[in-house]
């Protein structure tokens, strides 16, 4: 018998990455959060994940063989091997789904060519090892193109077979990325019959397919990361050339915001820090970590002194054409800036250049690390933002909780989780700008220094408002649950 609403409801997490264990992005983030909290309001969850040789031993060293198969996947009959490996981790149950071929090249993502193959497998074999532990989620609820074949596979394939019984959810967290190929690449690899590969499932024109799309016609309902995202998707401009195809099915698509998990992410009790801070005490401790931090980079140790982070993705997604614009113009008064990030070679030699010219104000660390990332949230006066596009963002909300001030353009999961800082009132949580212009940001970044410098008690007020803010996962997971409710009544 259910207790409550989400008491009891089984939920199959699938998808391509999962902190600890394996992050990218943002994607790691929800996956790994989203499923604790769901645990904490009595669902059931098992996530399922690819077991990639980048996982590091440590955590294979926990995990137990829980068996093997052997399935079809392609269009000419070809068998892969599926092996299981299972841990268990603060109630949440993983999965690694065990192939040589496919997973033993290191990093999750190598080029579409090889990963369309890689996740075709994944998507099918995740419901094949549902079956093989005999457990039949009420809910499969899939996470990007990686996972979305997963969806089409449970309506055909598996519909007569035990998960069969299932619905499913898929969560669009990025647009961009779709899982795009030639036609026969994808007939082949995923075995799926040919009649799908018609306009309102898989095909993208005359001479390619979409997973991405043929998983949000199939899937029972589609989300996406937050409301704004929800409604830009079904525009030209954000949609990816599948806007149309999303209005189409806008009544099964919905938006619900990302939170972070609160005990990741918690500045007082941050082992990463070397003055972790509360509410109560971040005005007089905060400035602890920006000199550490300063000391650490080799940057002027001034604990006074505007100081700006950016921690990124370096691609076109996050709106750094916008601050390469008006770099010189955002240091010129002595502003220092920290960049911690890793991509496109563009961006990462226009940082480097940045610190090249202004030795001791800049600093460009273009790579991947957990740690700093942690002093550079504490550290900082105030996180970049400045998004083309973007689907909810999470370094916004770390901010906010690490008492930071966001300064961000307003779009997608910025728009729906920034309040814009109004000088006459003198609420609100951070400092933003609308059109996508260099000079906007400028203006913003302009702003929200004169308020730091000039406006003290504003501006503490904004520090302490944001501490304050809830940025937990307790409102979202409960808005999934009501979801994932109304989909086991159908
Ligand atoms: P996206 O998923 O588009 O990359 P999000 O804002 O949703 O953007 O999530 C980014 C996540 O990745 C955050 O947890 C952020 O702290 C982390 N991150 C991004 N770049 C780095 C980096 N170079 N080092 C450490 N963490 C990073
Ligand atoms: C994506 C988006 C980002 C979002 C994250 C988690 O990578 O770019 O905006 O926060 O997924 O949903």
């Amino acid at each position: 018998m259910e207790m409550n609403g989400g008491n009891g409801t089984r939920v199959a997490f699938v998808g391509s990455e999962c902190y600890p264990f394996v992050k990218t992005g943002g994607l790691g983030d929800v996956m790994y959060a989203l499923p604790r909290a769901l645990v904490r309001e009595g669902s059931e969850v098992r996530v399922i994940l690819p077991l990639y040789a980048c996982i590091s031993q440590k955590y294979k060293d926990q995990m137990t063989w829980k068996g093997s198969f052997m399935m079809d996947l392609t269009r000419d009959g070809g068998r892969f091997f599926v092996g299981i490996m299972e841990l268990t981790m603060n109630g949440v149950i993983y999965d690694f789904i065990e192939n040589r071929e496919f997973f033993d090249w290191g990093n999750p993502y190598t080029g579409l060519w090889e990963d369309i193959p890689k996740y075709c497998f994944f998507s099918k074999a995740a419901l094949a090892a549902l079956n093989y532990l005999d457990w039949v989620p009420d809910i499969v609820h899939c996470h990007d193109w990686q996972a979305a074949l997963t969806p089409v596979y449970l309506r055909t394939q598996f519909a007569p077979t035990p998960v069969g019984s299932a619905r499913s959810v898929l969560t669009i967290h990025n647009l961009r990325f779709q899982g795009i190929c030639g036609i026969e690449h994808l007939k082949h690899w995923s075995g799926l019959p040919a009649e799908l590969f018609n306009y309102d499932v898989f095909l993208n024109g005359d001479h390619e397919a979409n997973m991405f799309k043929g998983g949000l016609t199939y899937a029972d309902r589609v989300t996406t990361v937050s409301e704004t995202y929800a409604g830009e998707i079904q525009t030209d401009f954000y949609g990816e050339g599948l806007n149309s195809h999303l209005s189409y099915h806008r009544a099964k698509l919905s938006g619900i915001v990302n939170g972070i998990d609160v005990e990741q992410w918690n500045s007082s009790a941050d082992s990463m820090l070397p003055a972790p801070y509360g509410r109560e005490d971040v005005l007089a401790r905060k400035a602890e970590n920006k000199l550490a931090l300063q000391r650490r980079l080799g940057l002027q140790e001034d604990p006074g002194r505007f100081m700006v982070g950016l921690i990124s993705r370096l691609t076109d997604q996050k709106g750094l054409d916008l601050v390469n614009a008006v770099f010189d113009r955002i240091v010129e008064d002595g502003t220092q800036a920290v960049v911690l990030g890793t991509g496109d070679p563009r961006y990462e030699g226009a940082f480097r250049r940045c610190e090249e010219a202004y030795r001791g104000q800049v600093s460009a660390c273009i790579m991947y690390d957990e740690s700093l990332s942690h002093l550079i949230y504490a550290g900082a006066d105030a996180l970049l933002v400045p998004s083309l596009f973007e689907p909810c963002g999470l370094t916004q909300l770390i901010a906010m909780r690490y008492g930071t001030v966001p300064i961000v353009r307003e779009t997608g999961g910025l728009k729906d989780t920034v309040a814009p800082f109004r000088p006459e009132s003198g609420d609100g949580n951070g400092f933003t700008f609308d059109h996508y212009r260099a000079d906007l940001l400028l203006d913003a970044v302009c702003r929200a220094r004169d308020v730091y410098y000039n406006r003290r008690d504003q501006w503490n007020g904004i520090i302490l408002r944001d501490m304050e803010k809830d940025v937990s996962w307790t409102h979202s997971a409960s808005q999934y649950l009501a979801l994932y409710q109304e989909l086991k009544a159908l």
